[in-house]
């Protein structure tokens, strides 16, 4: 049996401690070979492989990023796309193909699996933490703790200057990262994708916490949006989803709070860092239990299918369930949170 693996997407931490547990339980345990692809989708489509044995996958548990490389590559929007990934399997006696990725590239595993007969073992992953059947994704952790700091740092400079600080964090579609490490680090305001913002209303608690002599913090989601529409940055260019690249959306708070409140304001872009870096404990877990219980899969025959989190369980559930909508933050979950804000 020949395995091949390939990372897909935004790279998170975790992805490497993925490749290590599947390739080290399936040369050691099953005698499996394996196969690398670079770059996501890139590879298969290519025919790009890189070597993957037991030395290759050495010392790589801490390391962030991905020995494999990732792209967003999508064969479905390549021309003989598919054609080309099924042939390139066969040349390289590929048998089984373990997919790390998030929704796009799990998107793919899925229509080749369902549709084409490619047998497909999907491992979730994104710092975004979006992906519905599983309750964490590894990536996620990390980054949450990433920004967390970030956020502790950043009240100890609003506080000499009494200035409000705007801390931006990623998540277009999903405010994960904006929840959790807003409550963690004791943001003022916290603002989501999932929910417009009225602008009025953030100032309005800026103003009462300058009242009682707080330096004021405000985490935002990069999708958060204004309920009257009125933040106009967008740069018209579309990303690699074919969505208008939203950018800006905490600079343009920051002079909106300046404009209203006539305090000074200042914006963090957290940014790509909360990607990089060696993955937490909790992601190097997450990670490498999703990674022995993916070849285990793929040792049973039981192919389109995504390992998941499941409280403390990991299950398999068909791929399909994962990629056919987001998990996003039930507005319930962000009231109770709202209680602390202010
Ligand atoms: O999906 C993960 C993610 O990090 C998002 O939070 C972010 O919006 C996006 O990727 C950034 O993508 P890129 O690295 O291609 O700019």
């Amino acid at each position: 049996m020949r395995v091949g693996v390939l990372t897909g997407g935004g790279d998170c931490p975790g992805l490497n401690a993925v490749i290590r547990a599947v390739v080290r339980k399936g040369v050691q345990e099953y005698g499996y070979d394996f196969t690398g692809f670079r770059d996501g989708w890139r590879g298969p489509l290519e025919g790009d492989t890189v070597q993957l044995d037991i030395p290759a996958v050495r010392g790589i548990l801490p390391r962030g990023g991905t020995i494999l490389g990732s792209s967003r590559t999508n064969p479905l929007k390549s021309e003989n796309g598919i054609r080309r990934v099924k042939e390139n399997l066969a040349k390289c006696e590929v048998d089984a193909l373990i997919v790390i990725g998030g929704e796009d590239t799990l998107g793919v595993a899925t229509r080749l699996s369902d549709e084409y007969g490619v047998k497909c073992v999907g491992v979730p992953k994104t710092i975004d933490n979006d992906l519905s059947a599983t309750d964490y994704t590894f990536g996620f952790n990390t980054a949450v703790g990433i920004a967390t700091e970030a956020i502790d740092r950043l009240h100890t400079t609003a506080e000499s200057h009494m200035r409000v600080l705007v801390v931006e964090v990623m998540g277009r579609h999903a405010g994960w990262i904006a929840l959790h490490s807003g409550l963690a680090g004791g943001a003022n305001v916290i603002l989501i994708p999932e929910q417009r913002f009225d602008i009025e209303r953030v100032c309005g608690w800026i103003t009462s916490r300058f009242k009682a002599s707080y330096a004021p913090i405000v985490v935002v989601a990069e999708g958060a949006m204004p309920k009257d529409g009125e933040m106009v940055l967008k740069d018209g260019t579309l990303d690699s989803f074919g969505h208008v690249r939203l950018s800006g959306v905490g600079e343009w708070l920051a002079k909106e709070i300046e404009k209203r409140t006539g305090k000074e304001a200042r914006t963090t872009v957290l940014g790509h860092v909360q990607r990089g870096g060696t993955p937490s404990a909790f992601d190097r877990w997450l990670a490498t239990r999703f990674g022995l219980h993916a070849i285990e899969a793929v040792r049973d025959g039981d192919f389109g299918k995504m390992v998941a989190l499941q409280g403390t369980d990991i299950v398999r559930v068909p791929m399909g369930e994962a990629t056919a909508r987001l998990k996003t933050v039930d507005p319930a979950l962000y009231e109770e949170v709202g209680v602390f804000f202010g």
